[in-house]
């Protein structure tokens, strides 16, 4: 079965867990070396009275998280030539700008030169004599203004203040003293990292307008609100930001938005679809005449844009080029590649106008290349070389293009625009957190390879509840040399839910496996698209096992919550403990709904039960989204506010609504009769008609259920309900001793109404099929007795002692990628597993992705994994139907470049399938929509035939052609695989 196992995970990953304070695997605090605090003493804080305010403001932080922490405030001076020397400081500035930090540098003879005049580098450590009179100080040097405030901010963290201290309550840890022990960051993996509060409605908006909203601005979205936002973002080492946008108008909501912005060291940009630095559809639509249309109304749009850029121009900026349809629709038809080009030369024609004596070239400036413009681009379009080009995924987690290997070396360079939010087709996503570290490292992995290192900027809706996703996406791109396919939970997950939950490291690796297995549930389809048949009610057991594992997954974040101190519980809630409970109660829902309709239509009183059930879950929902806004006296109020039950199409439901549950009447017996009988896999019921039972609908044979010994489940089981309101008593029996029953009698009542029989077999006395003949009889006062044969046919397999590998078991082979037979590298790549990736289990994909000197393999000659399976049946003609369960990706490296791969059995030719169909840059790929196209699965199946395979033992292989192809599972049909959302649980090995 798709198993969690969760101690035995634990101890794999605590072998692997490092400690370290900084989620940037820096660590800048000691038992020992520089005393920062220590017997009540501070060391004083000092930074240069020239130096940037940004870096003077940081440091008032870093003197109050100093206080925090230990209970001692250090003092905090403007240092200059007339100050009072005395006390051992630690002294704060900025390379190149603070007088302070030159004679620092200067007289102690610091060696700077790693760092002097990079971008955002720091270094931090104890020096000799770096002033007159000062014999020894700990000295944080920044290479620019970000590099000193990342110093400081790298030493808070490391000294127990996480960057979510006020944004999800995370205790600061207290300790009396502290020590700093010297530590240092070179220039960041990506130049620019951050994120953008999109779709802030309902939620976001709703808890500002209650928390920020004063009479001095007209929306919450003021300096109160963003200085909050712009501290988080720096703390977590990010330095570029896309305000909200829908209902506010960042630089005219409140004039102190953007001076703060640039104050605190914050680079503001403005969403794809917002030239210019100004907010559009709102600024246009108050400030704007006319249409926003460039063909009709230039003169207009230009003067509004040279606004935005005059405003803009005191402040570091990097400004969105180019222009996209008002309300972010694709520009008009007509509209074209001339006219862009058009478009972007007035707009640096503005840039320039407003920087006298700048080159152009040093104006920071980005074009997002989002659908129709990408189609421009890639039709010719030219873009100047020193404007980063912004690619985008495809809202779903996909980016749908990389820079080609001939872009790779553009001034500009290249960026990414990531989602793990979303209001659009096929559906909304905003409810909770549905996104896999994995696959984010997995996508952005392939951004490094490709140098699209310039810009990553995140989605993330209302940010909260995705604050780990929103971190790991900016520290990734702080230093990606830190993680790699097999640390994600050890350098990520594990310290951060150390730093944010003060856990053990072996309780914070149990923290790792439930955000492995919940999101796992939650990215495998997103909560806004599940239903009451998702998971297969009636094969492979799988809705009851999807069941089973989110009240596992609950139960255990339970067990750590209730361990928590009360100081601890609202970070836990918030980050892991909410979104749990509140995703597994909206499986129940769903999924209890599902049995509830299943019943009704099998005549069964227990429709009842699980109609009450569901309505009980459901006022539940409600009660999770209010602890969120109760605790802590009410501070995130409204955070939850997203509705999230009962989608009608893609967009939010204007309110929650329960899944259709049906009813029997209580009082009224089924016309068969008291006793109802439901059989494994089966939808339909017995005696009586039903038009599960069989083609007929009437009329129709006795059950028949078959189990072989490679069945996973290893059993069937049989259940026994009240038709009605009347009690009866049941036996059951077979003709054969080999047929096990868990019980044999019983007694069913209106208050007890189901029992559930479950078979198994002694195979020891088994040989080829047998059949047994079970009989389940019931007698109800005052009626007739019942009786309900069932025919129970057993089939012993046999596999030569010889053979290891998969064995087909319930008419099928279904094999997790990642236990391959054999796994072999050509030319030093490799199908790499990515633990935790994708629906099931893990994914492989081949790595490095630039390898084979960037090029990709003949069909057959590349990289290759090799599945043993050991077959009993095909289908006509020696076919099997091998489906390939591959994530969804894009054809991302060029249309000549398509995503590949090669499969085949034993010596038959490889097949190779380019699965993904090429695509129009404005459109998306067949297949990709609707609710049950590809991100909506989560998968990609890729369906191939091998003929004149004969029973017995085999090999199936699987070459690796191109890079970013990622296989999470594979099935191989003999003839009964049925349909379960994640396909059949992986078969039995010998
Ligand atoms: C240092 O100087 C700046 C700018 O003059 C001022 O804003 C800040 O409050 C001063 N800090 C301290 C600790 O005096
Ligand atoms: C840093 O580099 C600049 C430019 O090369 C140079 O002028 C300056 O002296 C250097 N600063 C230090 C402290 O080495």
């Amino acid at each position: 079965m798709w198993g969690i196992n969760f101690s035995l995970v634990s101890l794999l990953l605590l072998l692997a867990v490092q400690q370290t304070s900084a989620l940037n695997a820096v660590n800048c605090a000691s038992t020992k070396g520089f005393s920062v605090v220590s017997s009540g003493k501070a060391a004083p804080i000092w930074v240069g009275s020239d130096d940037w305010p940004g870096v003077q403001r940081a440091a008032s932080d870093f003197q109050s998280d100093i206080q925090q922490v230990t209970g001692t405030k250090p003092s905090l001076t403007n240092f200059t030539t007339t100050s009072k020397v005395s006390g051992t400081p630690i002294i704060v500035g900025t390379l190149g700008k603070s007088s302070l930090i030159s004679q620092v540098v200067k007289n102690a003879k610091i060696n700077v030169s790693a760092i002097n005049g990079t971008w955002e580098a720091f270094w931090a450590g104890e020096v000799s004599n770096p002033l007159p009179g000062v014999s020894q100080a700990y000295v944080i040097i920044g290479a620019d203004k970000r590099g000193s405030i990342f110093g400081l901010y790298t030493h808070s963290e490391s000294f127990g203040v996480s960057p979510w201290w006020w944004w999800a309550d995370v205790p600061i840890k207290t300790s009396k003293s502290l020590f700093a022990s010297g530590c240092q960051h070179g220039t960041p993996s990506v130049k620019y990292r951050g994120f953008f509060l999109n779709d802030e409605q309902p939620a976001l908006q709703n808890w500002a307008q209650e928390k920020f909203n004063n009479n001095f601005t007209s929306t919450p979205f003021n300096h109160l609100f963003y200085t909050k936002i712009f501290e988080l973002l720096l703390r977590m080492k990010g330095n570029y930001l896309w305000p909200a946008q829908w209902s506010s108008s960042f630089a005219v909501d409140d004039p102190q938005n953007q001076f703060l912005a640039d104050y605190y060291g914050v680079v503001m940009g403005t969403s794809h679809e917002e030239p210019m630095a100004r907010s559009t559809p709102n600024e246009w639509n108050e400030f704007g005449s006319g249409p926003w249309d460039f063909t009709t109304n230039a003169a207009n749009i230009t003067a509004f844009w040279k606004e935005g850029v005059e405003r803009a121009q005191p402040y570091e900026t990097l400004y969105t080029v180019g222009m996209r349809g008002l309300g972010d629709l694709p520009l008009t038809n007509g509209e074209n590649i001339n006219l862009l080009e058009n478009i972007i030369s007035i707009q640096r024609g503005l840039l320039t106008d407003a920087n006298p004596g700048v080159n152009i070239t040093k104006i920071p400036q980005m074009w997002c290349l989002y659908q129709e413009v990408q189609g421009f681009y890639q039709d010719g379009m030219t873009v100047p070389d020193d404007i980063t080009l912004l690619w985008t995924d495809d809202t779903w987690g996909n980016i749908r293009r990389y820079p080609l290997a001939n872009e790779t070396s553009r001034s500009g360079g290249a960026g990414v625009y990531y989602h793990v939010d979303l209001v659009g087709p096929p559906r909304d996503y905003k409810w909770i957190q549905s996104s896999q570290i994995p696959k984010i490292f997995e996508q952005l992995n392939l951004a490094i390879v490709r140098n699209a290192t310039n810009i990553w900027i995140l989605n993330v809706g209302d940010l909260k509840p995705y604050e780990r996703d929103t971190e790991f996406f900016i520290t990734y791109g702080y230093n990606h040399t830190i993680y790699n396919t097999t640390n994600l939970d050890a350098s990520f997950v594990i310290p951060w839910a150390q730093r944010e939950f003060g856990l053990s490291a072996s309780k914070s690796a149990t923290v790792a496996e439930i955000v492995t297995n919940f999101t796992r549930i939650n990215a495998a389809r997103k909560p806004e698209l599940w239903n009451s048949t998702t998971w297969s009610l009636t094969n492979y057991r799988e809705a009851e096992w999807m069941l089973n594992q989110y009240n596992a997954i609950a139960a255990v974040s339970t067990t750590i919550y209730n361990s928590l101190d009360k100081n601890t519980q609202p970070a836990f809630f918030q980050l892991i403990h909410h979104p749990v409970q509140a995703s597994a109660n909206l499986a129940a829902i769903y999924i209890q709904a599902g049995y509830n309709n299943l019943r009704a239509s099998q005549a069964r009183l227990s429709t009842n039960n699980l109609a009450d059930e569901v309505q009980t879950l459901f006022e539940h929902d409600f009660d999770f989204e209010t602890e969120y806004h109760t605790m802590l006296d009410g501070k995130w109020d409204h955070m939850m506010d997203q509705t999230h039950v009962g989608y009608f199409y893609w967009q939010q439901p204007m309110t929650n609504s329960m899944p259709l549950i049906s009813r029997v009447q209580t009082k009224k017996q089924a016309l068969p009769g008291p006793m109802r009988i439901a059989v494994e896999g089966s939808q339909g019921a017995w005696p009586g008609d039903n038009q599960n039972d069989c083609s007929q609908g009437y009329n129709c044979p006795n059950p028949t259920i078959v189990l072989d010994n490679f069945t996973p489940a290893g059993s069937r089981f049989v259940e026994i309900g009240a038709g009605g309101p009347n009690t009866f008593s049941w036996t059951a029996g077979s003709n054969v001793t080999w047929l096990k029953l868990n019980a044999t009698k019983g007694t069913i009542t209106s208050s007890n109404p189901e029992t559930r029989l479950l078979l198994t077999v002694d195979w020891s006395k088994v040989t080829g099929a047998q059949y047994a003949n079970l009989q389940i009889n019931a007698t109800a006062k005052g009626q007739a007795p019942m009786n309900q044969p069932i025919t129970f046919i057993a089939n012993n397999t046999v596999v030569p002692s010889s053979f290891k590998g998969f064995v087909e078991g319930d008419g099928g082979i279904s094999i997790e990628a990642a236990h391959a037979s054999r796994n072999t590298a050509a030319n030093g790549v490799q199908w790499t597993n990515i633990p935790g990736y994708g629906r099931t289990l893990s994914a492989l994909t081949p790595l490095p992705a630039d390898g084979n000197g960037n090029t990709g393999f003949a069909a057959g000659s590349g990289p290759v994994l090799e599945y043993d399976f050991f077959n009993f049946n095909t289908l006509a003609n020696g076919t099997l139907n091998v489906t390939t369960y591959v994530s969804p990706s894009f054809n991302a490296y060029g249309d000549d470049r398509r995503l590949a791969f090669a499969i085949s059995i034993d010596s038959g030719s490889p097949q190779v399938q380019e699965f993904m169909p090429l695509t129009p840059p404005a459109s998306s790929p067949a297949g990709w929509s609707g609710n049950d196209g590809f991100v909506a699965n989560s998968i990609v199946s890729v369906n191939t035939q091998h003929t004149n395979i004969s029973p017995g033992s085999h090999t199936l292989k699987v070459y690796a052609m191109e890079p970013a192809v990622v296989i999470q599972k594979l099935v191989i049909n003999t003839g009964n695989v049925r349909y379960a959302y994640l396909g059949p649980p992986e078969s039995i090995q010998v």
